[in-house]
């Protein structure tokens, strides 16, 4: 055997197990759930959705330094053991972290809409060998999640670019436990200018049955989270009831 010839077949056989426990966990483009609502079910939102133009914020070094998923998961109480989604996970930056919080027994659904994005999602997490980490798909209107399945839900610089905000969030507090909480992190700007005016989230969010707890001004120009209860079968409002909110002047 050459020496070329012998380097490829230890490559081969370093890389079959990797082949095989990536098809195992799959490309991360999968549903999750069984669809929700349709997004015609709802109104649409009477102001301007923002394109997706990125599948991270802000460079990590940068959000480490202003101490951003500390601030976050503090304030939204997130505990090892519990099942979080990273809705809008783009490049995972949110992800990795929220798995070493959760630790072994808790679990990290990592969402989101773009399949580009999620297969560099579905690597990175592969590469730092996450087990408690899925990857999943979602669409537009439905994050496609199992129902009564996570506790709390982050979404992170992400709801100004949700294209039917009410059938989204009616979809997503199905897949939420009873008392499970999401915390929006975004800018106090148009949403055009990818931020969402805090009036605009409390009327939207309500709209729908989501009662706030807190709202919260993060330090370091890292814009507000916004924490909100997902409401029960008992208090989620029904599509007819929905009433999109008036677009910002
Ligand atoms: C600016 S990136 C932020 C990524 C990440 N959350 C962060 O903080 O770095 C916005 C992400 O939201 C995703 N996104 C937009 N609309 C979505 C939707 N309806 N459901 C799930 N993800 C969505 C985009 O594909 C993109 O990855």
């Amino acid at each position: 055997m050459n020496l070329r010839i012998f380097a490829t077949a230890i490559l081969l056989t370093m890389a079959s197990p990797v082949t095989a426990a990536l098809a195992q966990k799959g490309d991360g483009q999968a549903f999750l759930g069984p669809p929700g609502l349709p997004a015609n079910a709802f109104p649409k939102p009477s102001r301007p959705v923002a394109e997706i133009i990125s599948p991270i914020f802000d460079t990590e070094a940068n959000r480490d330094g202003a101490k951003e998923t500390e601030q976050v998961f503090a304030l939204m109480n997130l505990k090892p053991g519990m099942s979080v989604a990273d809705i809008g996970a783009g490049s995972g930056y949110y992800t990795v972290r929220l798995a070493k919080l959760l630790g072994p027994d808790g679990r990290v659904l990592a969402q989101d809409v773009m399949p580009n994005y999620l297969r560099d999602l579905n690597e990175r997490i592969f590469k730092a060998r996450l087990p408690t980490v899925t990857v999943s798909r979602g669409e537009p209107h439905d994050p496609r999640l199992p129902a009564n399945s996570i506790d709390a839900a982050v979404l992170v610089h992400m709801y100004h670019e949700i294209a039917q905000p009410f059938a989204f969030l009616h979809n997503l507090a199905v897949a939420m436990k009873p008392g499970g909480i999401i915390g929006i992190l975004d800018a106090d700007r148009q949403t055009w200018q990818h931020g969402t005016p805090p009036a605009l989230l409390r009327c939207e969010l309500a709209a729908v049955g989501y009662r706030e707890v807190s709202f919260t001004t993060l330090t370091g120009g890292l814009g507000y989270l916004a924490v909100f209860e997902a409401p029960g079968a008992e208090t989620r409002k029904k599509p007819v009831e929905v009433k999109a909110c008036p677009a910002p002047g």
